[in-house]
């Protein structure tokens, strides 16, 4: 059966731990894995701009022996109303796998319905799978491992990035704490799928509106842009979201060896400060290098029968 990676949860724990530790192997050994010789050619499409995820899939897939296929997918046939699956029916006889970012999750599950390759996420509206792994992977670089750490997520907590945090991080084992204010909280169903998850993994997932008591002990604090990607409404969101910032008072609550994390693009002095985000703690440049090495890994495992 296919493997298709289209939320966090698509690897299991052990999974996830096997392309993390691939992840780590490839970037000391960056050019010695190429499961895409022949060159086979890999689609990459984007319905949303994107720097990092079309850089790093493009250079990673080129690494890995094969041929980056990057299209705008407004300009491609689907544009002007072809069907996903018309469009999955013609790249899997072409393609290795299709990695995709789109708006509606309903969209790249349509893709993975019918295509015999593996259809990657690459952000939806509701998951950013990929930058998980990218992120654990930075995390494990700091501390070692991810299980038992505690990582606090503050401000949009109702968007992709909180969603693949609660996912993502209680897959591996983390205390995933989620800071936002009311209209602004985690889809109740992806909650208690993460809860579900984190049972089986000693991790857990709460919810709170305290900034200082959610920074208490974690070892990773996190934020992403409060205006996503087709998101309107700035002015009320950036007044919604102002006590819930990056700042140096969390910082100050949370643990004394604590790390920054921000997926990036970042808005400075919105959802974090520029002295936080370009301060010693911060780890966004090693983290957006992850994505490279994290994605060869997740592709690398797919097309090679990963979970087999
Ligand atoms: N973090 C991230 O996905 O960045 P891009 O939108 O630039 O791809
Ligand atoms: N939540 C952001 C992430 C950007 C990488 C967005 O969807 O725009």
């Amino acid at each position: 059966m296919t493997r298709h990676f289209l939320k966090d949860d698509d690897l299991t724990p052990a999974e996830q731990a096997e392309v993390l530790d691939l992840a780590e192997a490839m970037k000391k050994d960056r050019f010695g894995y190429r499961p895409f010789e022949g060159p086979k050619t890999v689609a990459v499409l984007f319905d949303k701009h994107s720097t990092r995820t079309r850089v790093s899939f493009s250079v990673g897939i080129g690494e890995l022996g094969g041929l980056p296929l990057v299209l705008d997918a407004g300009s491609s046939q689907m544009g002007r109303g072809e069907s996903i699956e018309d469009t999955a029916r013609v790249l899997e006889r072409q393609v290795a796998a299709i990695v995709w970012r789109t708006a509606g999750q309903e969209r790249i599950e349509a893709m993975a319905s019918v295509s015999s390759v593996p259809v990657v996420n690459a952000l939806t509206d509701s998951y950013h799978p990929c930058q998980i792994l990218a992120d654990l992977q930075t995390v494990r670089e700091r501390f070692g491992r991810t299980a038992g750490l505690t990582l606090a997520y503050y401000g949009d907590g109702a968007n992709n990035m909180a969603h693949s945090y609660l996912l993502g991080g209680a897959t591996a084992g983390m205390h995933v704490r989620v800071c936002a204010p009311d209209g602004y909280r985690p889809d109740p169903v992806i909650l208690s799928r993460a809860a579900e998850v984190a049972e089986g993994t000693g991790g857990s997932v709460a919810v709170l509106d305290d900034p200082r008591a959610a920074a208490e002990g974690a070892q990773v604090v996190t934020t992403d842009t409060w205006v996503s990607m087709g998101q309107d409404g700035k002015d009320e969101r950036i007044a919604a979201l102002m006590p819930y910032q990056v700042n140096a008072a969390v910082m100050d609550a949370a643990a004394d060896d604590a790390i920054v994390l921000h997926c990036l693009p970042a808005y400075r002095e919105l959802e974090i400060t520029a002295e936080v985000l370009d301060g010693p703690r911060s780890l966004v440049w090693d983290q957006a290098e992850n994505r490279l090495h994290a994605q060869k890994a997740l592709l690398h495992w797919l097309v090679t029968g990963g979970g087999s």
